[in-house]
C-alpha cells in the first residue's frame, strides 16, 4: 500500500481561529460550525447542483440524498485525512462528494478506497472525470468489505471510514467494530443511514466510561473525543487513550 502523508488533528490546525476558551476547554466543539459551514457551501454550489443532475439521470435508488452529501462532504473538508476507506461505494455519489472535499483542500495525495461488492453496477460512475483522474485519488476496490479484511488488503490507519454497505444491525455493529480499531486518533468513524438500527447509537454507547460518583462521562476513559448525527449520517471522532 502507497504511503501517504499523515494527518494532523484538526483542532490542533484550526485553535488559532477559536476563542481562547473553545481551544483550550473544549478543543473539538469547533466541529458544529465547521461542518455546518461547509456543508451550507456546498449545497449551494454548482457542483452539487450538477450531481444532483447526473445521479437524476442516472437513477437515484440507493444513493446517497443530497443533505447527507452535503454532510459528508462538510465532516472530510473539517477532518483533512490522507486516507479513506468506504463501504458500498456503489456508483459514487457518496465517494463523489468525498473526492470533492479532498481537491478543495488541495489534498493531492490523498486517497479513497471505496469497497463495492456488486458486479452489476458501474461502480463510481457519477464521479465526474477531473475528480477521479485528479490525483489518482479515487482506488475502487470490487468484493465483499469481509474479503478485503480477512485478506487483510485495507490500509492499516485509516483517517476516515464511511460506512454505507449493507445495512442490517448486525453487519454494521460488525463493521463498526472492525474499523475502529485501524482509525488513528482522532480519526472519523462515519456510517449512513444510522435510523435504520440502533447499531450507531449502541457502537457509540461501549465507547463510553462513566465516573462511578459522578455518572457523568470519564472523558480519561471514554474512547471518543465527539460524536453526532446529523440527517441519516452518524459520527464518531475516535479518541486512543494511553
Ligand atoms: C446504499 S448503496 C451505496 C450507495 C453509495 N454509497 C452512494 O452514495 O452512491 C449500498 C451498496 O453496498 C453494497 N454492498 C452491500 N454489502 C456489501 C459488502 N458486504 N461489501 C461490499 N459492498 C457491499 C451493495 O452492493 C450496494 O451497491
Amino acid at each position: 500500500m502507497k504511503k501517504v502523508p499523515a494527518f494532523s488533528l484538526p483542532w490542533r490546525r484550526r485553535s488559532k481561529k477559536a476563542s481562547q476558551k473553545e481551544s483550550s476547554a473544549t478543543p473539538f466543539y469547533v466541529i458544529w460550525d465547521s461542518v455546518a459551514r461547509f456543508a451550507a457551501e456546498i449545497r449551494a454550489s454548482n457542483f452539487m447542483a450538477e450531481m444532483i443532475r447526473r445521479r437524476d439521470a442516472y437513477g437515484s435508488e440507493g444513493v446517497m440524498g443530497a443533505p447527507d452529501c452535503a454532510t459528508l462532504y462538510g465532516l472530510t473538508r473539517w477532518l483533512r485525512p490522507a486516507v479513506v476507506v468506504e463501504s458500498g461505494g456503489f456508483i459514487g455519489m457518496s465517494s463523489a462528494f468525498i473526492l470533492k472535499a479532498l481537491a478543495d483542500e488541495k489534498l493531492t495525495t490523498a486517497r479513497l478506497y471505496s469497497i463495492e461488492w456488486s458486479e452489476n453496477c458501474e461502480q463510481g460512475a457519477l464521479i465526474p472525470d477531473e475528480l477521479r483522474s485528479a490525483s489518482g485519488g479515487f482506488v475502487p476496490l470490487r468484493g465483499k468489505v469481509e474479503d478485503f479484511l480477512r485478506r487483510d488488503q485495507l490500509p492499516s490507519s485509516i483517517d476516515m471510514f464511511l460506512h454505507d454497505s449493507s445495512h442490517s444491525y448486525r453487519h454494521m455493529f460488525w463493521e463498526f467494530q472492525e474499523f475502529w480499531p485501524r482509525l488513528r486518533d482522532g480519526g472519523l468513524l462515519v456510517s449512513h443511514d444510522v435510523q435504520m438500527n440502533a447499531a450507531f447509537p449502541e457502537f457509540v454507547a461501549k465507547t463510553y466510561a462513566h465516573d462511578g460518583k459522578t455518572g457523568r462521562c470519564d472523558a480519561e476513559r471514554t474512547s471518543h473525543y465527539e460524536w453526532g448525527r446529523w440527517g441519516y449520517i452518524g459520527f464518531a471522532i475516535k479518541k486512543v487513550n494511553r
